[in-house]
């Protein structure tokens, strides 16, 4: 095994040129990654999460009509003076503490959807020669501290390469890219010694998926750059980890948080009710009327 020692992770892909589909007709002119979870797009708990984990640079791997994302992630300059000029000081420290900072910010365009693999190689101009956290914006993770703080917290321990995971439902991993595994660490860690995308169920080796956080080597590059596609004719990311998998360590980092799969209408909806009932703000007021439909 060819152990990388743990450079500092500075920089993160955020994949948002997917097509949404499964979220049609929102999509059609909305990013799915502008959707709001209450009053915050999906994006934005992404590029917060990261920013927790020391996260420095924020490559964007868009497509057509994804433009919302980066002006979303600009200084909206009139806005911001007149709430600065009318004292509004909680909604304008919000705004400027909730962007990266000048600079910090690229954006790269897929051109076509031919998969995730494919999206995450098109930032490799950007990324270079040093290892990447790549984040799935809508696979939202509930969590303190952040999934990507907690799994860089484990890279900085171990280096080589980490992926997030949890359990799904058994009916459930046809959707997934799912993992075998290997020795145990603590708890929480494990070696991976196998990967699938979207098995039958009778193919998979366990129910552990993918959750959408990695920790990656630069060498993944040059296995994309050659990655055929697969299932479902896409470039998969996870055939080209399959192929590193050879030469490098990976570790299945279990974190402590719970996911909603916001490309999912099901899942979005679950979110939008965690995070409303996780807010001071929001909670009480939201809590009795909630109650009320679970009666009916
Ligand atoms: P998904 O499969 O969840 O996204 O891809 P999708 O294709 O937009 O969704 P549906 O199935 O049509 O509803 C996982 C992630 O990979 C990105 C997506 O934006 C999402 O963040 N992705 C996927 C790309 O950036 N490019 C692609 O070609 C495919």
């Amino acid at each position: 095994m060819n152990n990388s020692s743990p450079r500092k992770v500075r920089k993160v892909v955020l994949p948002v040129a997917g097509l949404g589909t499964r979220f049609l007709p929102a999509t059609k002119v909305i990013p799915k990654e502008m959707l709001t979870v209450v009053d915050k797009p999906v994006i934005q708990y992404a590029v917060e999460e990261a920013i927790e984990a020391g996260i420095e640079h924020f490559v964007f791997v868009t497509g057509r009509g994804k433009g919302a994302i980066e002006d979303h992630f600009d200084m909206a300059y009139e806005l911001e003076a007149t709430l600065k000029a009318r004292g509004k000081t909680a909604a304008f420290e919000m705004l400027e503490g909730s962007r990266p900072v000048a600079g910090g910010a690229s954006f790269v365009r897929q051109q076509e959807p031919l998969g995730l693999g494919h999206a995450v190689w098109c930032a490799r101009e950007l990324v270079g020669d040093e290892p990447f956290a790549v984040t799935l914006p809508d696979m939202l993770i509930h969590g303190r501290p952040g999934a990507l703080a907690q799994m860089i917290e484990t890279y900085n321990a171990r280096g080589g390469n980490i992926v997030a995971t949890e359990e799904v439902p058994e009916s459930h991993v046809d959707r997934y890219g799912i993992l075998a595994l290997g020795e145990s660490y603590d708890e929480d860690t494990h070696r991976i010694i196998g990967m699938v995308e979207k098995p039958k169920l009778e193919d998979a080796p366990s129910n552990l998926i993918i959750s959408g956080r990695y920790i990656l080597q630069p060498e993944i590059f040059d296995k994309l750059e050659k990655q055929k596609p697969g299932a479902g004719g896409e470039i998969q990311l996870t055939d080209s980890m399959i192929a590193l998998l050879k030469e490098q360590d990976f570790f299945a980092y279990r974190f402590k948080g719970t996911t909603y799969d916001c490309g999912d209408k099901v899942g979005y909806l679950a979110a939008n009710l965690a995070y409303a009932l996780d807010r001071d703000d929001i909670a009480p007021a939201f809590k009795p009327i909630l109650q009320s439909f679970a009666e009916k």
